[in-house]
């Protein structure tokens, strides 16, 4: 799970590399590296963040060149493991991202022939395997090394024999060729080239391309030429910028009024009553559906468990949400289901793994997603996206509430086929859902307040999350941000389940969040308050703002907008994410790069 980029045309590689680094950095940033060719491979690699490679970074010449971002998974974080790595005659220059399961035995038949490893890293392979193949055609030589090799690889090559071109491949790792004029790129994500084109293709798994200044040649898995679309992306530059704002995250949660209205745009209408999405997703969405069963990682699988409430409320039919890493070796396939996978990224391996092992048992399946042309959208029979533009920062915001917006969507639409809503159920649902927009700016405006809440939080070591229904999924959705960008231990639960085993953790040390939303539970949740005050801890109720009796149970009160209930999951989140935020900021973390973190889990 690293970031690469190639660049080959009339710039300065040096900085058009450095650049696409920053932007490729969420994606890992333990260690990174560079090579850019002026007759010999000119290398340079630090240890650390992408600000020290590009302070130490040599002048080099030249205006072609390779470089990654690494998040190690084979070998300890040092230079010598960083990449670029170079062949035995120093002539190839490979970066990775990926995992080559076999390179214990490559390694061994490579050093029996000679070649010279100076790295613990399994890419390393890669670079004397090519050389090994190499008989004056790079490319060729490619093709012919990654026959050899088992595992799961987006790699980006050059070589001094061949300095005019840069050779990239990818099979299971995400690769895109970036289309300018009189200059060409190859990366892991869009964004890393964004600044300068927005016209992509998207490659293959087992697909081989050739990159010059002005042609781009792309090879299929029987080096065929193959013709490919080039596709424009609609994401503006400064999408993938902070735009003033402290951290990649805190934008990306002021991002939510606007990118909650993308979601919403072209697919609603209270007035004509529809909900719609595109023909193959429609056909996916049958009435006559058994059961869905909602696949998905980390906070996707937090969106699944919200949708699991909407989808059975509305729709009535039964939701099983399952973690891809578990449903993949596990999960059961039936046939008249429909299987959805939920990935901001679409590369998840576990989502994508779980995904493949569903249609091999014949399951439908629907993938809900962020990134155009990711692997998910490819596998999948259908996909919607999220329409959320880039997310940076490692902790995913806005495309959790965009996840859950579609995901309602998916729930109405399917509730109007089945019949089991009404033309006034219907209206006023599509009603509240373009409130939210209102009512996330509402949330935002109350940062402040917010943050002095945070205040108390800052040294706690320990923080509980309670929520009923849907919003116990958003008590574990706003105890996983809070532990993962301030590093304070945080737990979300069912509010019902903590007399069954938590309560032995609590004292007055640990404060509790406890969502309250104006429903049958409410009388519920107060009870639980009550249970939690009588033990100690200082209690922060997350409440409607009708709500004119949580003052007297809480010690302190962050206020909601009023909505429908399975609708109020949304600016309860938004609170909950600028919660973690001040906390996070007020402790000095390292927010948009959470340590030990990678934006795209592409490894098992
Ligand atoms: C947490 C977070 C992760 C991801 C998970 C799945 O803030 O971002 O838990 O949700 O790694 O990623 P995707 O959605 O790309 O499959």
């Amino acid at each position: 799970m690293c970031g690469i980029i190639g660049y080959n045309g009339f710039r300065d590689a040096n900085k058009v590399l450095i650049d696409g680094l920053k932007r490729l950095e969420y994606r890992g940033y333990d260690s990174s590296g560079i090579s850019v060719i002026d007759k010999k491979q000119q290398i340079f690699k630090e240890v650390g963040e992408i600000k020290e490679l590009e302070k130490n970074l040599p002048d080099f010449k030249g205006s072609i060149g390779v470089s990654h971002t690494r998040w190690s998974t084979h070998g300890a974080v040092t230079k010598a493991n960083a990449h670029p790595h170079l062949s035995t005659n120093k002539k190839i220059a490979v970066v990775h991202n990926g995992i080559i399961e076999n390179f214990q035995k490559l390694r061994e038949n490579l050093t029996k022939k000679g070649y010279k490893f100076l790295s613990n890293t399994d890419s390393e392979v890669l670079a004397h395997l090519i050389e090994d193949n190499y008989k004056g055609n790079l490319q060729k030589a490619i093709f012919n090394a990654l026959k050899k090799v088992e595992g799961y690889y987006a790699i980006v090559v050059t070589s001094t024999d061949e300095p005019d071109k840069i050779v990239g491949a990818r099979k299971d790792s995400p690769l895109v060729v970036g289309v300018g004029d009189n200059e060409n790129f190859l990366a892991s994500d869009i964004t890393a080239f964004l600044k300068y084109t927005n016209r992509v293709i998207y490659l293959e798994d087992k697909e081989l391309c050739v990159i010059t200044k002005k042609d781009i040649t792309i090879y299929d898995e029987n080096y065929k030429t193959v013709d490919k679309e080039i596709n424009l992306i609609d994401w503006d530059i400064s999408d993938a910028e902070k735009s003033g704002f402290a951290h990649f995250m805190l934008k990306e949660i002021y991002d939510q009024p606007d990118t909650v209205n993308n979601v919403l745009r072209g697919r609603v209408s209270e007035v004509d009553q529809y909900i719609e999405f595109a023909e193959k997703v429609e056909k996916e969405l049958k009435p006559d559906l058994d059961s869905i069963h909602i696949i998905a990682c980390g906070t996707s699988f937090y969106s699944g468990l919200v949708a699991k409430y909407m989808i059975e409320k509305i729709a009535d039919i039964p939701v099983s949400v399952e973690l891809s890493s578990e449903y993949r070796y596990f999960g059961t396939k039936k046939e008249n289901s429909l299987v959805i996978a939920i990935t901001q990224s679409g590369e998840t391996l576990d989502t994508l793994a779980a995904l493949k092992e569903a249609k091999n048992s014949g399951c439908q399946t629907l993938a809900i997603t962020n990134v155009i042309g990711s692997t998910v959208t490819r596998l999948a029979d259908a996909y919607i996206l999220t329409q959320s533009g880039p997310e940076i920062g490692v902790a995913a915001t806005k495309t959790f509430t965009s996840q859950i917006i579609i995901l309602f969507l998916v729930a109405l639409k399917l509730a109007i086929k089945k019949g089991t809503i009404t033309s006034d159920e219907l209206y006023n649902y599509i009603l509240n859902v373009k409130e939210l927009p209102k009512q996330i700016r509402q949330v935002l405006e109350k940062s402040d307040e917010i943050e002095k809440i945070a205040e108390t939080l800052k040294h706690a070591h320990s923080v509980f999350f309670i929520g009923r229904g849907i919003n116990y999924p958003i008590a574990l959705e706003g105890a996983l941000k809070l532990k993962e960008i301030s590093y304070i231990h945080a737990e979300g639960f069912a509010a019902g389940e903590l007399k069954h085993g938590p309560f032995a953790l609590l004292t007055k040390e640990t404060p509790v969040i406890a969502i309250a939303t104006k429903d049958f539970t409410y009388d519920k949740i107060l009870a639980n308050i009550g249970e939690v005050k009588a033990r100690g801890p200082q209690v922060i109720a997350i409440a409607d703002e009708t709500d004119t009796e949580i003052e007297k149970h809480a010690d302190f009160v962050l206020r909601y907008p009023t909505n429908q209930t399975i609708l109020t999951s949304i600016p309860i989140t938004v609170t909950l994410q600028l919660l973690a935020y001040h906390v996070a900021n007020l402790r000095g973390c390292s927010i948009d790069k959470p340590r030990n973190l990678a934006k795209s889990v592409t490894v098992e």
